[in-house]
């Protein structure tokens, strides 16, 4: 599928420069058609409850063939926290290496530990972003986890995974990856950098309605986990209900959370969408686009809030602007980005095109 028929499957991109995905895309027709037509049959009582609450084992395959990984390291989740929380709860005591500024789901999970067993590391930024070499500086001997976002909303910037794998494996410590903002538009290297777990949303970049969410743990990991919220998905299908024993899986699917099954059903539909699409060309297409918008920016005199730009997120100081004038130009043309406080950011999918950029920067003219 080319990038004109991807964005085509986008109705609101008619009205919107929509470069807000780092918050929430809009709805995808196969995604809404297939919640649309779960909402119609449960309306009419023309449904099997029993296909809805397969929906996530159905999730589970498709994601593990996008990612080109084995179903059997994948986790059907609610959130990225559970994840988190989930491999906080399998850790041997030592400390965990965490940047400072962290999206919250991969940071509150290692903080919640017991600081006395598991000391946090705190590692600050330093122009703007996070060096992954003072990250590498903090993994000693004894770390027995780092824990890192592909991508950071705040400043669009991904660390080095080759070099964070690295300093992790010579100290044997685990690497907990969040690609909850990347994964949908940049490819990851599973076969390259070995995460021990990465942990997935699918609400943004994946196009998947909340409350779907994938943790993919290496196979030498999967024993040291145990489900945060054992239930009756916690045991191999076909599921029982009452009485028992707690026989977990020996594969990933023993992290199995109660699944949202309206959430599964949209996911399903957005895999399948996204599955169409050649990787290399809309991450090409993503970075490229984020360039042109940020060279732009610097051009106008905003200040960008890193000296480089590679990845699909974009972000730009908007200096002593006023934010609310700033704010009634872009909605005046319709487009949809975040400007919280001073920070302008754009989030570029792979349905964004060259017009939605300079649409963006036309009302950042000022
Ligand atoms: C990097 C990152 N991870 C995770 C999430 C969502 O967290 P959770 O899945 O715990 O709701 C977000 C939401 O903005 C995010 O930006």
């Amino acid at each position: 599928m080319d990038q004109a028929a991807f964005r085509a499957q986008f109705p609101a991109t008619a009205q919107w420069a929509w470069l807000d995905t780092p918050g929430s895309p809009p709805g995808a027709t196969p995604v809404l058609d297939a919640l649309g037509g779960t909402l119609r049959s449960w309306a009419a009582g023309d449904f099997s409850w029993r296909d809805w609450d397969w929906a996530a084992e159905v999730g589970r395959e498709r994601f593990a063939e996008y990612a080109g990984v084995d179903p059997g390291r994948v986790s059907v989740l609610g959130s990225v926290a559970e994840g988190a929380a989930t491999v906080a709860a399998g850790l041997p005591p030592g400390p965990i290496v965490v940047p400072d500024e962290e999206f919250r789901s991969n940071l509150f999970p290692w903080l919640a530990l017991r600081p006395d067993r598991n000391p946090v590391v705190r590692v600050p930024f330093r122009d703007g972003y996070t060096h992954t070499e003072d990250l590498v500086a903090a993994i000693r001997p004894g770390t027995v986890l780092c824990a890192v976002s592909d991508t950071l909303t705040a400043n669009g910037v991904r660390p080095d995974f080759a070099a964070l794998r690295a300093a992790t494996d010579e100290v044997g410590a685990r690497l907990f990856v969040d690609a909850t903002q990347s994964f949908g538009v940049l490819r990851f290297d599973f076969d390259g950098i070995r995460p021990d777990h990465l942990a997935v949303h699918g609400y943004k970049w994946m196009l998947s309605p909340r409350g779907a969410a994938w943790m993919v743990t290496r196979p030498d990991r999967i024993a040291e986990l145990a489900p945060l919220l054992p239930s009756w998905k916690s045991t191999a299908p076909p599921f029982g209900y009452f009485g028992g024993e707690l026989d977990l899986p020996a594969d990933a699917s023993r992290l199995d959370t109660s699944p949202a099954w309206f959430s599964w059903i949209g996911a399903i539909a957005a895999i399948e969408l996204l599955s169409q699409v050649d990787k290399a060309e809309a991450e090409r297409h993503v970075i490229d686009l984020a360039s042109r918008w940020w060279e732009g920016a610097a051009e106008l005199g905003y200040r960008p809030v890193t000296t480089f730009q590679r990845t699909h997120i974009a972000v730009v100081d908007i200096g002593d602007r006023d934010p609310e004038l700033l704010r009634q130009r872009l909605d005046g043309r319709h487009a949809k980005v975040q400007l919280a406080g001073s920070r302008l950011r754009i989030g570029v999918h792979y349905f964004n095109t060259a017009d939605d950029i300079d649409l963006v920067l036309e009302a950042m003219r000022s």
